[in-house]
């Protein structure tokens, strides 16, 4: 860890502090969609019943372009059953695989709506992509809250720091509450290893350095990654390591992997990858907040493909 990296130092003595006293670790409830392979996050307060919404999912049904609340609706019974207050609805960052249910769920159960700042370059790359009009603002102001390397939020009486984690696209955040950490798409499974970054804005390199950064939390620390895809032998689906596993194990990223090995192993591998199948729906409407472009005057929203230009 570099001495002058005080929002990971910040992190530590959180994840730390959580470990020694349990009052400070949150209650996790994952929520796994198939379609997607996308896991959402209920996070709360155990004192307070306060809770945060991390990376929902909107159903999305590409052959028909409708979309429906199946996913959601499981959060918000969730929600209810255990009488939470939600206070934050998170993304980690703007998904290429899936549509967010953010606004849905803000609708039905309140929340701020948060995302990493550098979501505003993300917009400007895919506003140009989607040739998206004057009207389609470019500063962020579709979310409630914008976060920054290092800083502080609360889900009641529990403690979060955000950690800008570049890469998988410019925008990525990772989020620790008490001893959790909730980590996007940089780490996956160790026996799946790690994020592509071949989109828009994404880097291999920072990928690498966000990830280091992320394993100089202590060893048990809990990891909540966003995707798991079954690695080839194991017959479950699986969302959550600690900091020693993922450094003793990670087929990209253990102890001992350098950055030069891992960024050639990246850039291959993200060569043969296939563009996710909603990757234009989804980053259409997640670079809005969730929201669907402003129906036209027959009161329709339209999604926009362009053609041999991404
Ligand atoms: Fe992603």
């Amino acid at each position: 860890m570099s001495e002058r990296d005080t929002a990971l130092h910040a992190a530590t003595r959180q994840v730390e502090a959580a470990l020694a006293d349990a009052g400070k670790r949150p209650t996790i409830a994952g929520f796994f969609d198939e379609a997607t392979n996308t896991v959402s996050y209920v996070v709360s307060d155990p004192a307070t019943r306060e809770a945060a919404i991390i990376d929902s999912v909107l159903d999305y049904d590409a052959p028909s372009g409708r979309t429906t609340f199946g996913s959601a609706e499981r959060i918000i019974e969730y929600v209810e059953t255990n009488a939470l207050k939600v206070t934050w609805l998170i993304e980690t960052h703007a998904h290429a695989d899936h549509l967010s249910a953010a606004p849905y769920l803000q609708e039905k159960l309140g929340g701020k709506l948060a995302i990493g700042r550098e979501i505003i370059r993300v917009q400007d790359v895919f506003g140009k992509l989607f040739n998206a009009g004057t009207d389609f603002e470019r500063d962020g102001s579709q979310f409630d809250h914008l976060f920054d390397d290092g800083d502080r939020f609360a889900i009641g009486k529990l403690e979060g720091i955000a950690l800008h984690v570049p890469g998988h696209t410019p925008a990525d955040m990772a989020f620790v509450v008490g001893d959790a950490a909730f980590i996007g798409d940089t780490l996956f499974m160790p026996d799946f290893g790690t994020a592509r970054a071949d989109f828009p804005g994404g880097d291999a390199r920072q990928l690498f350095r966000s990830i280091k950064r992320l394993l100089a939390l202590p060893d048990a620390a809990r990891l909540f990654t966003c995707h798991d895809y079954k690695a080839p032998g194991r017959n479950e689906f699986a969302w959550e390591s600690t900091v020693a596993v993922q450094r003793a194990g990670n087929i990209h990223v253990k102890d001992g992997t350098s950055e030069d090995e891992f960024v050639a192993m990246r850039s291959a591998r993200d060569a043969k990858l296939n563009m996710p199948t909603l990757i234009l729906p989804s980053v259409q409407v997640n670079i809005r907040g969730g929201h669907l472009p402003e129906p036209e005057d027959n009161g329709v929203s339209y999604i926009k493909i362009p053609v041999n230009a991404l």
